[in-house]
């Protein structure tokens, strides 16, 4: 169930029996010359729907840019700073909260949230631990990765070894290439990109790897795997967000 496909007579009856929620969240980003700049995004929010579809538990409507200023020496990358992250998770989780919603399972699809999204979330439990604002049931929130799971990583492992990489990996090209089969960009890759080296800002990134990717080779990515991947990470999740939401 996505609440961007239900109406509010749905979603409060949704809240007589439930009241945790799937809130996606990732990047517009580039992706290196064949990976799709919405990868970040198109990935939590494809894992959030068959994940929402097999626990029942509604899907947010992804939160599609994140903090990806390193990204912006690249034609169609967009970034919010982290501070800005942070007020949209913060206004979008008091929104669901008026409601009757206590239960935010965040699932990203970008690294360079992760840190801005544990800062949010300490933020609003620090709003709950100091009674800034009244709540009748404690407001919880956690953050999950889509690929954070021992599944997705056996089958990365198995496929792809080390041309996996760091950014446009073949993992995420490959699932993007399952969602979207008719938008796979196929691109003549000469190897694997330039390894991890650290990151400043956007036209440091650019110098140290020129093609966008970091130490992958996405040519190797399939449809096929794609699937594999996100049937892992909807299983290895689901269990994941059951315990969270049954936590007393
Ligand atoms: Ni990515």
């Amino acid at each position: 169930m996505q609440l961007s496909l239900s109406t509010w007579q749905e979603v409060e009856h949704y809240l007589e029996s439930r009241s945790g929620i799937i809130m996606p969240v990732g990047s517009t980003e580039q992706h290196g010359p064949g990976g799709l700049i919405g990868t970040d995004a198109i990935c939590p929010e494809i894992v959030a729907r068959r994940l929402g579809e097999e626990t029942g538990v509604l899907v947010a409507p992804t939160l599609g840019i994140g903090v990806a200023q390193h990204h912006l020496g690249f034609s169609g990358s967009m970034c919010l700073r982290p501070s800005t992250l942070m007020s949209v998770v913060r206004d979008c989780v008091v929104s669901l909260a008026r409601h009757g919603f206590d239960r935010f399972f965040f699932l990203n699809g970008h690294g360079g949230n992760i840190a801005t999204i544990h800062a949010a979330i300490a933020e609003i439990h620090s709003e709950v631990s100091m009674r800034t604002r009244p709540v009748e049931r404690s407001l919880r929130c956690t953050l999950s990765n889509w690929w954070d799971s021992a599944g997705v990583r056996s089958i990365s492992k198995e496929l792809y070894g080390a041309d996996e990489g760091e950014h446009a990996t073949c993992s995420e090209v490959s699932v993007t290439w399952f969602a979207f089969p008719d938008h796979i960009k196929k691109v003549n890759l000469s190897g694997r990109a330039p390894a991890w080296s650290g990151i400043h800002d956007s036209d440091d990134y650019r110098r140290r790897y020129p093609d966008g990717r970091i130490g992958s080779l996405p040519s190797l990515s399939t449809p096929d795997a794609g699937r594999r991947l996100v049937d892992a990470s909807v299983k290895d999740l689901a269990g994941k967000l059951n315990r969270f939401l049954d936590e007393p």
